[in-house]
């Protein structure tokens, strides 16, 4: 007996990531699994088929599904992809369900088992299924190495024969995981960083990545452990602390996000206005509308002597390393789930029930954390 896992190419526009990479199969036909992949599933990432060892290709994806117990993929797939799956399968890949009302309805309607990876809880046993994580810490890197190539300086302090040059300054805004990736970042470049959030605990964090904290007084701790939206009173004693740290910088990374909301705007035009000439803002919450006033999502924009970078779907921009580790987050959620070649589901176990968003043609338990960003 084995368990039979599909694995879907992506199809959704820009989207270079595939949910499964040559590193995790033999851990999967070790625990039962046997793979069918869709032909061309690593292509964007140039993987061919043929690094795909132990996998087999089929070319159609509904054919590929319709005999699958499990299908894996990135982005929420199309709504025929889940008709062709049998009733009752497994249905592992990002969902962001406030976005998707049609999939689910469908879901309910073909009675599949969905676990959507945003869902997985923020607990450290499921760090390891943990894919918003995985691939904000990868984007968090990424902002900096983008910031750096927009700027016309070099972020480290630098001695010349010439002369000396001085460290750029860096400001995170928004320290989760992708902020606190992209501090650490900036600081081994070399980079003066300075980071900001409204949780106060991530002062400790910033000063341990050698970081300075900009303080404001406001605390803004919320559910879970996420941030909640400012009153307005709030919002004026924050800009005002703020603006001086923002005029300073040579480079601002924002990540700031409050799950089920837009992006909270840090940056105003007033305060890019008051930028340095030559400044790069790389807003990571380009998704959520961003961090910015004067950000435009999806584009690279000159606003005044201002760069503004609002990439979308950053981890898709780094595939090939958001594929294993997105594969390896999937993979540790499907082990909870593989035992002596069949997959049973302990509805018990904290991490299985909170992931999941549909069983059985009903909605599971309300959703811990709302839909925020995309994947
Ligand atoms: N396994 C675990 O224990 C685990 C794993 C990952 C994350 N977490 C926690 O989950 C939480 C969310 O992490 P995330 O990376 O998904 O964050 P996120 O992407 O939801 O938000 C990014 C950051 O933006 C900040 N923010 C929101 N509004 C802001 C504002 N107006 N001004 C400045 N900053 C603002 C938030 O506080 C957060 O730090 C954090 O508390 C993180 O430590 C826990």
């Amino acid at each position: 007996m084995y368990v039979n896992i599909a694995v879907l190419k992506e199809t959704r526009a820009h989207e270079r990531r595939v949910a499964m990479t040559p590193s995790v199969i033999p851990k999967l036909t070790k625990l039962g699994g046997r793979l069918h992949m869709q032909t061309g599933a690593g292509a964007a990432i140039q993987l061919a088929d043929a690094a795909f060892a132990g996998a087999v290709f089929i070319e159609d994806r509904l054919a590929l599904v319709a005999g699958a117990d499990v299908v894996l993929a990135v982005q929420p797939p199309a709504l025929e992809v889940v008709d062709a799956m049998p009733e009752g399968a497994i249905l592992i890949s990002f969902i962001y369900a406030d976005r998707e009302p049609a999939l689910v309805k469908r879901l309910l309607e073909r009675k599949i088992t969905c676990f959507a990876m945003e869902r997985a809880p923020r607990i450290t046993r499921a760090q390891a299924m943990d894919a918003l994580s995985s691939q904000s810490a990868l984007a968090g890197y990424y902002a900096v190495q983008l910031g750096s190539t927009h700027l016309a300086r070099i972020l480290p302090k630098m001695t010349t024969a010439a002369g000396a040059i001085g460290p750029a300054k860096v400001l995170v805004m928004g320290l989760g995981v992708a902020g606190l990736e992209a501090m650490a970042t900036a600081h081994r470049l070399g980079a003066v960083v300075e980071g900001y959030d409204v949780r106060p605990e991530t002062q400790e964090q910033a000063l341990s990545l050698g970081a300075t904290f900009v303080e404001t007084g406001v605390d803004a701790r919320g559910k879970g452990g996420y941030a909640r939206e400012l009153t307005a009173e709030e919002k004026a004693k924050v800009d005002a602390v703020l603006t001086a740290h923002i005029q300073a910088a040579d480079l601002i990374i924002t990540t700031a996000a409050i799950p089920g909301r837009a992006s909270p705007k840090l940056i105003s035009h007033a305060q890019v206005a008051g930028m340095k000439s030559g400044a790069v803002i790389v807003d990571l919450s380009a998704e959520g509308g961003g961090n910015c006033e004067d950000t435009r999502p999806g584009e690279t924009a000159l606003v005044g002597q201002v760069t503004i970078v609002a990439p979308l779907n950053v981890p898709s921009l780094l595939g090939k390393d958001a594929s294993e580790l997105y594969a390896k987050n999937q993979f540790n959620l499907l082990a909870l789930m593989l035992k002596d070649n069949v997959v049973t589901i302990d509805w018990s176990d904290e991490v299985l029930a909170k992931t999941a968003l549909t069983h059985a043609g009903k909605l599971t338990q309300p959703d811990p954390k709302p839909a925020a960003k995309a994947a």
